[in-house]
């Protein structure tokens, strides 16, 4: 546990180091590749040990190449990238599961409407899973029938797990799944926008999820900046002439105003909307949604009382209890049962947690007329007043992203 919680940091403390975009200089070859070394070391040591012990630094391991790979791109030869791997092998339930999975099409694809979220790797407060432990959850996933995940280009070396993962897939296993992920933009970008700036970085997903990215969801920092119209674009005219790296592209963390400014001005440019979701917080707490399209203890104290939260609670009980299902599958399931929803993405700590059997019962109820009156009359107020007061709180959805930037 020391040496995955070890593992772990030196994925965050990379991933810092990515984000601050140093300068390539030697010194910082020098020292990335001196751990790289290092680390090299250690695995042959554990290879070499009879029996040989399991390496416990495989996830450091590749987030260092990416690294060295992303700031040295001319020494990227130099970095084994990718290693000889065995294919997974796949309980043969898993596409009879797959098959069964309720699902909603997104473009040319249907993907289940439960998604795995990788928010949870990306730093080690939420603890770290070995590079083995992690590979296991998602397989267990996968062969459960949750075979769509949800990344994003800064949730730490998420790609980089799924990516391995996935190919090492049958192409029949490989097929049945859904990567989705992210290319969030927290700050102005070199303009005019060209198609090879965009390309670049859709390229740079494709590197690292080691494959094509089934839905490209894109985050803007500032609708000021009406440059993003012009990347929506090339994004989505990517999909027609690449589309071997990405399929679909959807949004993130859209308010209702700018879905609409930019189905309009896609319409406009391509002739059609070409996004095909906005992925954006949804909850029994935070149900802003409803009003127009349209983090945690703070989100409740936003919607409510903590008296309330608990009374909400003891509704949710009550017809959990009713329908012989988790607290938590009533939350998913009022979620999954509003009109406009078309997934929910459930936060998975890989290797550490795992809630695929009791999640996979969303699935097996409906919430009823009379269920969904008690939990809106606390959840929504008896007039929808916690909607309105929330808007006004907190803005339309995303708002509160763009605030932290
Ligand atoms: N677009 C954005 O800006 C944005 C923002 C936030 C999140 N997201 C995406 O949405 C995903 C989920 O959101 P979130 O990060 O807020 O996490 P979340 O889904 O609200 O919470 C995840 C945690 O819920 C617990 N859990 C899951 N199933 C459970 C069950 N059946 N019973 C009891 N507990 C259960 C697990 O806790 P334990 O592990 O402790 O058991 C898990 O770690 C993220 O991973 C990410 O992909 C996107």
């Amino acid at each position: 546990m020391l040496l995955a919680k070890f593992d772990g940091d030196v994925v965050q403390a990379i991933q810092a180091l990515k984000e601050s975009g140093p300068e390539p200089n030697p010194e910082l070859l020098g020292s990335a590749d001196g751990l790289l070394a290092d680390l090299g070391n250690c695995r042959s040591y554990c290879e070499e040990c009879r029996p040989p012990l399991p390496f416990p630094f495989a996830r450091a391991t590749r987030q260092v190449k990416d690294v060295l790979t992303i700031l040295f791109p001319e020494h990227a030869g130099a970095v084994n990238t990718t290693t000889q791997e065995n294919e997974l092998a796949v309980s043969n339930k898993a596409p009879e599961r797959f098959l069964a999975m309720e699902k909603v099409w997104l473009g040319s694809s249907g993907a289940p409407r439960l998604f795995n979220g990788l928010w949870q790797v990306s730093s080690p407060s939420w603890g770290s899973g070995s590079a083995q432990s992690q590979e296991a959850a998602l397989l267990h996933a996968v062969e459960h029938g949750l075979t769509a995940t949800d990344m994003a280009d800064h949730y730490g070396d998420a790609e980089l797990i799924y990516g391995d993962f996935r190919s090492k897939l049958a192409p029949e296993i490989r097929s049945t799944t859904y990567a989705a992920t992210k290319w969030c933009i927290f700050s102005p970008v070199p303009e005019p926008i060209t198609t090879t700036f965009v390309l670049n970085a859709v390229r740079e997903r494709c590197r690292r999820l080691r494959g094509r990215v089934d839905l490209l969801q894109f985050h803007w920092y500032d609708y000021e900046d009406k440059a993003y119209l012009n990347v929506l674009a090339e994004l989505v005219r990517i999909t027609k002439s690449h589309p071997e790296l990405v399929s679909a592209i959807g949004l993130c963390n859209f308010d209702s105003e700018h879905v609409e400014e930019s189905c309009k001005y896609l319409i406009a440019e391509t002739g059609s909307v070409g996004i095909v979701s906005n992925q954006i917080q949804f909850s029994l707490v935070d149900a802003r949604p409803l009003r127009k399209m349209t983090r945690y203890f703070d989100m409740i104290l936003s919607w409510g009382t903590w008296k309330e939260f608990q009374a909400l609670l003891e509704s949710l009980s009550t017809t959990a209890h009713k329908h012989g299902v988790s607290l938590t599958n009533v939350a998913t399931r009022w979620v999954l049962q509003q009109p406009a929803v078309g997934a929910v993405i459930v936060g998975t700590r890989l290797g550490i947690s795992d809630h695929v059997a009791e999640n996979l019962k969303v699935f097996e109820f409906e919430l009823d007329d009379s269920d969904m009156y008690n939990i809106n009359r606390i959840a929504l107020g008896s007039s929808r007043q916690k909607v309105t007061t929330l808007f006004d709180k907190l803005g339309d959805c995303g708002n509160e992203y763009r605030k932290m930037h």
